[in-house]
C-alpha cells in the first residue's frame, strides 16, 4: 500500500462505487506517555495522538444498509439494520464499523445509510488503538453524513460501547478519549472518573527531545484473558477494601490498604495501580513547569511496576526498555495493555536513531523478530479532512 492514507481511501472509494466520496474523515492511533491499566479503576492518564492515521472515506445512502471496503482485508461487507439491532451479528474488523452504527442507534441517534472505504496507517494488533481509530473515524463520518449532534466529549463513551458490547472487548475509555479528544502539541490529561481533560502542553521539540516508539513485534500471548483477569483483580481489590474503585486509594493510605488484603498477587496489582495514578499526576506537574527531561524516572518507573507488580510485560518489550535505557534513552516504558505492543522510549532528538540501533542489536542477539522504529510527535484526534 502506497500513497498518502487519505488518498488511498479516496480511491478506494472511487474504484469500488465509482463516484466520488461525500467526504473523508480520520482518526489517529495513540500512544499512552504513562497511566497505564488505570483508566478501568477511575483513574488517570496521559495519552497522545499519533500521525498514524485511519481514514474514513464515504457517502450517505437512503436506505438502511452500510457497504465497507477495508484496503486492509481487500474485503467488501455489507450490513442491514437487522445485523445492528443486537450486537455480535457482524464479525472481524466489521465489527468495529458496526458496532458504531449499532450504538448509535441504541442512543436513539438515527443513523444514515452509507457506504464507506477504509484505509490505514495504524498499524494492526501493535497497541497503538487501531480499532479505535477504526470506530472513531467512522463515528466522526456518520455523524457528519446524518446531521447528527454529539458533542466530542461524550463520543468516547459511544466508540467504547461498541468495542466493550458490541466487539466484546472489556477495554476502558482511555484510547477512544485519545484519539478524539487529543490536540497536536500536547498530551490529554484524563481523569477517567468524569471523563475531565486537560491539554498538556508536550513540546518535545522545544526541549531538544524525541520519542521514539518501538514496536516490539512479540506474539499477543493470551492478551484479552489476561486483560480481563487483570480488570477483575482491581476490581476484586476495590470490593475487598470497600472503596468504588482503585483510584479512591492513595499512596498515603497504600500501606494501610495492602495490609487489609490476603493475597499477595492482589496486593501486587493494587500497588501498580495506586503508584500508577501518582506517576501520572506526578508527570503532568512536570510537564507543567516545562520540566520533560525529568519526567523520564517516572516512564522507566512505571515499565518496572508493569513488569513486576502487574506482571504484563514479555521478554521481548523488557529486552526493548533495557537497550533503549543503557543507549542513554531518560526514560522508557511499554506503552498500551501489554502482553506484547510497543515500548516508548524518551530520548534526546540526536540520539533517536542510536538507541534504535541498539534495540534492534539487542534483539539479533536474542533472536526475536527484529522491531520497527519511529519517532513521533503529539499529532491532533479525529477530524473532517475536507
Ligand atoms: C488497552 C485498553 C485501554 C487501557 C490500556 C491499558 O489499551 O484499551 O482501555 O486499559 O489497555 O492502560
Amino acid at each position: 500500500m502506497t500513497g498518502d492514507v487519505a488518498e488511498r481511501a479516496a480511491a478506494g472509494f472511487i474504484e469500488l462505487y465509482g463516484v466520488e466520496p461525500a467526504g473523508r474523515w480520520a482518526a489517529p492511533g495513540r500512544v499512552n506517555l504513562i497511566g497505564e491499566h488505570t483508566d478501568y479503576n477511575d483513574g488517570f492518564v496521559l495519552p497522545f495522538a499519533l500521525p498514524l492515521r485511519t481514514v474514513v472515506a464515504a457517502d450517505r445512502q437512503d436506505d438502511e444498509s452500510w457497504t465497507v471496503w477495508s484496503e486492509l482485508s481487500g474485503e467488501t461487507i455489507t450490513f442491514c439494520a437487522d445485523d445492528v439491532a443486537e450486537p455480535g451479528r457482524v464479525s472481524g474488523w466489521g465489527a468495529y464499523v458496526a458496532g458504531v452504527v449499532w450504538a448509535l442507534r441504541d442512543a436513539g441517534h438515527p443513523v444514515p445509510g452509507a457506504r464507506l472505504a477504509i484505509a490505514s496507517d495504524v498499524p494492526l494488533g501493535s497497541g497503538l488503538s487501531s480499532s479505535a481509530a477504526l470506530e472513531a473515524a467512522v463515528l466522526a463520518a456518520l455523524l457528519d453524513l446524518g446531521g447528527l449532534e454529539l458533542p466530542a466529549e461524550r463520543q468516547p463513551r459511544l466508540a467504547q460501547r461498541a468495542e466493550n458490547v458490541y466487539v466484546g472487548a472489556p477495554t476502558g475509555i482511555m484510547d477512544q478519549s485519545a484519539v478524539i479528544r487529543c490536540r497536536a502539541g500536547h498530551a490529554l490529561f484524563l481523569d477517567c472518573r468524569d471523563e475531565s481533560v486537560e491539554h498538556i502542553p508536550f513540546d518535545l521539540d522545544a526541549a531538544g527531545l524525541a520519542v521514539l516508539v518501538i514496536d516490539s513485534r512479540a506474539p499477543h500471548r493470551h492478551a484479552d484473558g489476561e486483560y480481563a483477569d487483570r480488570r477483575r483483580s482491581c476490581e476484586t481489590a476495590a470490593k475487598a477494601l470497600g472503596v468504588p474503585a482503585l483510584r479512591d486509594v492513595t499512596v498515603d493510605q497504600l500501606d494501610a490498604a495492602l495490609a487489609r488484603l490476603d493475597d499477595e498477587v492482589t496486593r501486587r496489582r493494587v500497588r501498580h495501580v495506586v503508584t500508577e495514578d501518582q506517576r501520572v499526576l506526578d508527570t503532568v506537574a512536570l510537564l507543567r513547569a516545562g520540566r520533560v527531561r525529568d519526567i523520564g524516572p517516572l516512564l522507566t518507573a512505571s515499565h518496572v511496576s508493569m513488569r513486576d507488580d502487574f506482571e504484563i510485560t514479555v521478554p521481548e518489550i523488557d529486552t526493548a526498555v533495557e537497550a533503549a535505557l543503557a543507549a542513554g534513552a531518560l526514560g522508557a516504558r511499554m506503552t498500551g495493555g501489554g502482553f506484547g505492543g510497543c515500548v516508548l522510549a524518551l530520548v534526546d532528538a540526536n540520539s533517536a536513531e542510536a538507541v534504535a540501533t541498539a534495540v534492534r542489536t539487542a534483539y539479533a542477539e536474542r533472536d526475536f523478530t527484529a522491531p520497527n522504529t519511529l519517532t513521533v510527535l503529539p499529532a491532533p484526534g479525529a477530524t473532517r479532512l475536507n
